[in-house]
């Protein structure tokens, strides 16, 4: 500044600087504004000292004093500037309410547990009860209750897993204390007639265990829907309508059913429940044995043996009961052509079941 500064000039000089500093929205620009006020070499206050030291002496203490306080005013308002900024900025931890969410991964029910809820779906549409039994049970149960003595072969068929403890007062019976993991969930037919009694509509789903090698349609453990119907007047028609509405419903149109004579101690006439293979549609495949069909289970009429088991009248009272496999109706719902994968956790296999 090579003319003497005035008052006014000075005062010309603040304006533009608070305009300046205005403008500047970031630390970058703050300092560029300081700088060019307050700078040793060139800043506009430095020349303007300088300039004021080479006043005459009459004017030099006014000026100086306003050129001095010009200079705190930008020292003090660009601190003031920088702690705006400052404030305004997000610390670190800061929530970024603007950014799209991420979603959580969520998980699902496993593929059995669909499929046997749809199973109970039908079936309660049907005016079945679910109900449940334990799966630590006694042969008394599992096998005595149901027409099945001691020696009878179908007892070994089983291949059980018997437990070394046994269950503390179960039945009472001094001659019953072998306790085991329940074979089949028929069992729980006989505890649900104990504490019941006619008419009977119920479905029992539950794991059942036995000393099975895995393969591609057997594993040591696995789950069943046992279904009980007792009444007066039921047949076998009764039965058969019950498990071709299940079929339709589960499967689809095109889907075949079959009974085939079988035996089962615990009914008679017994049969085996077949649904068509979906892989073959009936051709013969590796999944289906070559046979075209795949067993889902098996039913009969309740033998009178096992209602005088119960307690109930075997002369009044008529019924039919089955056990469906639900990894077997899984399959043919499903697809699948290993049961294995339902019991390896793999997550390629489950996510492709999150309805
Ligand atoms: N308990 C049989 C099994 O595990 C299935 C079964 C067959 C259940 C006939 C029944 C029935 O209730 O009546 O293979």
């Amino acid at each position: 500044m090579d003319r003497l500064p005035t008052a006014d000039t000075i005062r010309r000089l603040q304006q533009e600087f608070d305009t300046e500093l205005a403008a500047a929205a970031t630390d970058h620009a703050v300092q560029a504004v300081r700088d060019r006020y307050l700078s040793r070499k060139g800043g506009v206050i430095t020349g303007l000292l300088k300039a004021v030291a080479a006043a005459p002496p009459v004017e030099r203490p006014a000026l100086g004093r306003l050129a001095n306080e010009f200079k705190t005013l930008v020292e003090t308002r660009v601190a003031d500037r920088r702690a705006a900024l400052e404030g305004s900025r997000p610390s670190a931890d800061a929530v970024d309410v603007t950014l799209p969410g991420r979603m959580p991964p969520f998980g699902h029910r496993h593929p059995l547990t669909l499929v046997r809820e749809q199973m109970e779906a039908i079936f309660t549409r049907m005016g079945f009860a679910v109900v449940e039994g334990p799966e630590a049970e006694d042969e008394w149960h599992c096998f005595d209750a149901l027409n099945m003595p001691a020696e009878h072969p179908a007892r070994d068929m089983q291949d059980t897993l018997y437990l070394a403890t046994p269950l503390a007062g179960e039945t009472g019976r001094a001659d019953d204390v072998r306790t085991m993991l329940r074979t089949h969930t028929s069992s729980i037919q006989i505890r649900y007639m104990q504490a019941h009694q006619p008419p009977i509509r119920i479905v029992a789903p539950g794991r059942v265990y036995r000393r099975d090698d895995l393969d591609l349609t057997h594993t040591p453990m696995f789950t069943q829907m046992e279904g009980l119907v007792v009444g007066e007047g039921i047949s076998l028609a009764d039965l058969k309508g019950t498990l071709v509405a299940f079929a339709r419903d589960m499967f689809s149109a095109t889907s075949r059913v079959r009974f085939r004579p079988s035996f089962f101690p615990y009914t008679e006439p017994s049969a085996e429940v077949d649904v068509s293979c979906w892989q073959c549609d009936g051709a013969g495949c590796a999944l289906c044995k070559k046979t075209g069909w795949l067993e889902v289970g098996g039913c009969g009429m309740v033998h009178p043996a096992v209602f005088e088991a119960v307690g109930y009248d075997a002369e009044r009272f008529t019924g039919f009961a089955w056990g469906i496999g639900i990894e077997r109706v899984a399959i043919l719902r499903h697809r699948v052509t290993d049961i294995r994968m339902f019991f390896e956790n793999d997550l390629r296999f489950l996510e492709q079941f999150s309805y």
